[in-house]
């Protein structure tokens, strides 16, 4: 039987999936509040993580060890890292990597967390494809790409770093939770997907547009995370 765990890092990625759901019982751990339930019909928890990445690792642990969640979705807003990907667009987890995380003198590839044997934290096959797909019918107007996404404990907001960030690890957009996620989900071998609706441009200008775009992208996000969890077998 699914059970699908859905995180958002702030109230606003996942109030509104919340106000859709039907509530069975609410759980506090950890300062996360776990709202178990049904999102139409399907077997959901859906939390507010906090940002950053120990709080989203502690909150898929939580979601693996007392809800036995057989899948992880995380929804969500994120920084462009792409030249063709545009305030509004929506980014769909290929896989997800740190971009905070340098073992290198130690022969590690950036990003790799030493004696991990990966660096990438690849998304489920299944469920990438699935998101696509919900995009197209949840959000026909919107654009849709599937890539790397890059995580870490900044947010972006300087041409400089977001240059370095492209150049070392590529990805199309940064956000400050999502490989936290991948990385707890792989631990846990539960299949996971991180969508994100892109909020700003990861540069100088991120200040200025992140609160005037945030609303808006949260919302498309969780109107295609709630298509996608009706289709997940
Ligand atoms: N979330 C939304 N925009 C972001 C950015 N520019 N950096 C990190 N996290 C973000």
């Amino acid at each position: 039987m699914k059970k699908i765990g859905i995180i958002g890092a702030m109230e606003l990625e996942v109030d509104t999936l919340k106000s859709q759901m039907e509530i069975k019982n609410i759980t506090a751990k950890a300062n996360m509040e776990f709202y178990e339930g049904s999102l139409n019909g399907t077997p959901v928890v859906i939390v507010r993580s906090g940002v950053g990445k120990v709080n989203a690792g502690i909150c898929v642990q939580i979601l693996a060890d007392l809800f036995s969640v057989t899948h992880v979705i995380n929804t969500g807003v994120a920084g462009s890292l792409d030249s063709r990907i545009d305030i509004g667009d929506i980014v769909i987890s290929a896989d997800a990597v740190y971009h905070d995380v340098d073992a290198t003198i130690f022969g590690y590839l950036p990003g790799e967390v030493p004696q991990l044997g990966r660096r990438e934290f690849t998304a489920d096959p299944d469920l990438v494809t699935l998101a696509a797909a919900s995009c197209q019918e949840a959000n026909p107007h919107l654009h849709v790409f599937t890539g790397r996404v890059v995580s870490g404990d900044q947010f972006i907001s300087d041409k400089a770093e977001k240059e370095r960030i492209i150049k070392t690890f590529g990805g199309y957009c940064t956000e400050m939770e999502g490989a936290a996620i991948a990385h707890a989900a792989v631990l846990n071998a539960i299949p996971f997907v991180i969508i994100r609706a892109i909020s700003d441009k990861a540069d100088d200008s991120a200040a200025m547009a992140y609160p005037e775009f945030e609303r808006k992208a949260a919302q498309d996000c969780a109107r295609l995370t709630a298509h996608l969890v009706a289709k997940i077998q």
